[in-house]
């Protein structure tokens, strides 16, 4: 018995815990990345699609800026961010709303759409975070498998949908797959979405796609008031750790995450960073096209070895390994290099420095000569 529990109640009756919402019973937890191991000779962490770059030029000195004033609360409205985040992305600042982290705002739709007895449709596997959320809206989730060729089922996906339906996440491109969504059957999917169901296009990676079959989801949204695209400062922007994301929105769905908003949620200094991100935008295309360099490297060197890899558009690959899953990322992790597996289904490898990726490959080609 824990001291806790042998604790009396002033009037000597035996504690009674609180009441807690049942929809949180068996919640899977959100699992991060492993840090990179400490000890070894070399460690890099692949296990998290971060940026491997510093702060864009100009960033740190926005931030430390703004860290001079943490006394204060930061500016509720985030009204700079938005001013600069509706130039740059030719939205009206009434589309648009920020959270902490897009996965902040992923959780502010469920909390705008959906409760106990509604539905939430996303492809399997897809975020982790999908499951969570849901689950936490007390909403049922109902995953549609991926296709053997790692896509979404789009035509399984839009049969899914009854009349209990209310959210839809598309991740595009797929976390942890890296496989993008062609145009076409994208518009014909949202095509056959009833106009009240909300169709969430999470675009985290959306930087980082090159396939010009790939639509931006910002042009999807403009006549179709039942999208919202979901964009992140996390990835492409090297500002994960300061938990900024925004989403683009026609005016009700915007208005909703204004009300669902945590009352100062986005720091001045992660509001400053961003602002001074999104003006740094030659530096950060030079560092995006360099990730996908590797990207194209990796991937080609993965296929020489002889791996079946899917087309990624993201700034991870995904190799499915099936019951050799976690030999294989006990083997990287020893090697110096920390990946994300999903024990028997496959690992995700974030494109890392180029040490790193080396590493990767080194692991890959040793591992494929037992298989
Ligand atoms: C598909 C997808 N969406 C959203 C996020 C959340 O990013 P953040 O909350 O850092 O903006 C991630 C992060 O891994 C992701 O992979």
């Amino acid at each position: 018995m824990s001291e806790h529990s042998e604790q009396k109640t002033p009037d000597g009756a035996a504690p009674v815990p609180p009441r807690l919402r049942q929809a949180l019973e068996g919640i899977p937890s959100y699992k991060p990345g492993r840090p990179a191991a400490a000890g070894g000779p070399v460690s890099y962490k692949l296990s998290s699609n971060e940026n491997p770059y510093p702060p864009l030029p100009g960033v740190l000195e926005s931030a430390s800026h703004a860290a001079a004033s943490f006394n204060r609360y930061p500016d509720m409205a985030c009204t700079g961010l938005l001013a600069e985040l509706s130039e740059h992305f030719g939205v009206p600042a009434s589309h648009l709303a920020t959270g902490t982290g897009s996965v902040g705002i992923a959780q502010q739709l469920l909390q705008s759409t959906a409760g106990p007895g509604d539905e939430v449709i996303y492809a399997w596997r897809s975020f982790e975070a999908y499951p969570i959320v849901t689950q936490i809206s007390g909403a049922a989730s109902v995953r549609v498998p991926l296709t053997e060729g790692e896509e979404h089922d789009l035509d399984a996906m839009a049969d899914a949908v009854t009349d209990r339906t209310r959210l839809i996440f598309v991740c595009n491109p797929n976390n942890p797959t890296g496989v993008a969504i062609p145009r076409d059957g994208l518009e014909r999917f949202l095509d056959r979405v009833p106009r009240d169901v909300l169709v969430v296009l999470d675009e985290a990676y959306r930087e980082f796609v090159r396939d010009e079959r790939v639509v931006d989801g910002l042009e999807l949204y403009r006549d179709r008031p039942n999208v919202c695209v979901l964009r992140t400062f996390s990835k492409a922007y090297g500002l994960a750790g300061l938990r900024v994301g925004f989403a683009v929105a026609h005016e009700p769905v915007a208005a909703a995450l204004r009300k669902t908003a945590v009352p100062f949620g986005v720091s001045q200094i992660a509001q400053d960073a961003a602002v001074a991100s999104l003006r740094s935008e030659d530096a950060l295309l030079e560092r995006v096209a360099a990730l996908v360099e590797e990207r194209t490297r990796v991937t080609r060197e993965l296929r020489a070895q002889g791996w079946t890899v899917p087309e990624s558009q993201a700034n991870f690959v995904w190799l499915r390994l099936g019951e050799r899953t976690t030999d294989f990322a006990e083997l990287a992790e020893k090697a110096g290099v920390t990946i994300r597996p999903f024990a028997g289904e496959g690992t995700r490898v974030s494109i890392g420095e180029t040490e790193a990726n080396d590493i990767f490959l080194r692991v890959a080609a040793e591992f494929r000569k037992e298989l």
